[in-house]
């Protein structure tokens, strides 16, 4: 076993004692997969967009073929990229932690891709779509592979009601979905170490989570190349890339099971 620094040795010894360890993750976790940010997928025909014409209720609304093939076009770059040893990392906690929550502000399915089970998307998953009126529930998701091939127009209509198909994720200016919320609330409350990896801690309600948790007794870990707003907070502050000082964690915790 590599010399881990002791910070690492520190924050294995914090999540050898947990009973019941959360995550919380943000774009950082996928930054080493090269997932594009939001901004760098507005490349090529899309830079001539502004983000309030691709992903907002109004733009659906106005322009639901535009807004529709922007997500494919963003499906398609996620499409190329992989989970990477961070996501893997995790996944790999989930064997040891059957109780572990991953509250994630990504919309990529790279958690669920490295195999983690229990993920909570605050902001949706863009891998999934949904009815635009929800009409069978919040949300009515569809499943596009079940549609008829043939019927190539985008959006594609809702087999149950005919309205469009939209992405499942939350767009500017709507709310997050109350079940994510509820979810991420009672994690936060109940969990005893909060793992805070990649987020710069901006948005809330995300942002609020560590310190919701914290407020009930949890030990924060962060990692994070940089500071965040979270950092303020961070018992263990663990300064690096996510795809090293992860598996590095949970090597160090495997070894000394
Ligand atoms: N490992 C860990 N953290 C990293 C890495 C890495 N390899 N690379 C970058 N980071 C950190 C950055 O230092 C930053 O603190 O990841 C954080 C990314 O911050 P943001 O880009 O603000 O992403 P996030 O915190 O997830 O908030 C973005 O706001 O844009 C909206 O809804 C959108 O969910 C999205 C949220």
């Amino acid at each position: 076993m590599t010399e881990y620094g002791e910070l690492i040795q520190q924050a294995a010894h914090v999540l050898r004692g947990a009973r019941h360890p959360a995550v919380l993750t943000g774009a950082g976790v996928s930054q080493e997969s090269g997932v594009p940010t939001f901004r760098e997928a507005l490349d090529g025909l899309w830079a001539q967009y502004d983000p309030e014409e691709l992903a907002t209720p109004m733009a659906f609304q106005r322009n639901p073929k535009l807004v529709w093939d922007w997500y494919a076009h963003r499906r398609a770059l996620l499409g190329a990229v992989q989970p990477n040893p961070a996501h893997l990392a995790l996944a790999r906690l989930e064997q040891r932690f059957s109780s572990l929550r991953i509250i994630t502000q990504n919309v990529d399915d790279l958690h669920e891709q490295a195999g983690s089970t229990h993920i909570i998307h605050l902001h949706g998953n863009i891998a999934r779509s949904k009815c635009v009126a929800n009409c069978q529930g919040n949300p009515t998701l569809i499943d596009l592979t079940t549609l008829d091939p043939a019927d190539d127009e985008t959006p594609p209509k809702c087999p149950h009601c005919g309205e469009f198909v939209r992405p499942d994720v939350v767009w500017f200016h709507e709310v997050l979905p109350a079940h994510a919320i509820q979810d991420a609330t009672a994690a936060a409350q109940r969990c005893d170490v909060m793992l805070v990896v990649g987020t710069s801690g901006l948005v809330s309600p995300a942002s609020t989570l560590p310190h919701l948790a914290k407020q009930h007794g949890a030990t924060i870990i962060e990692i994070n190349p940089a500071a965040s707003t979270i950092s303020p907070i961070a018992d263990i502050k663990l300064t690096g890339p996510a795809g090293l000082l992860l598996p590095q964690l949970v090597e160090v915790l495997d070894v000394e099971a």
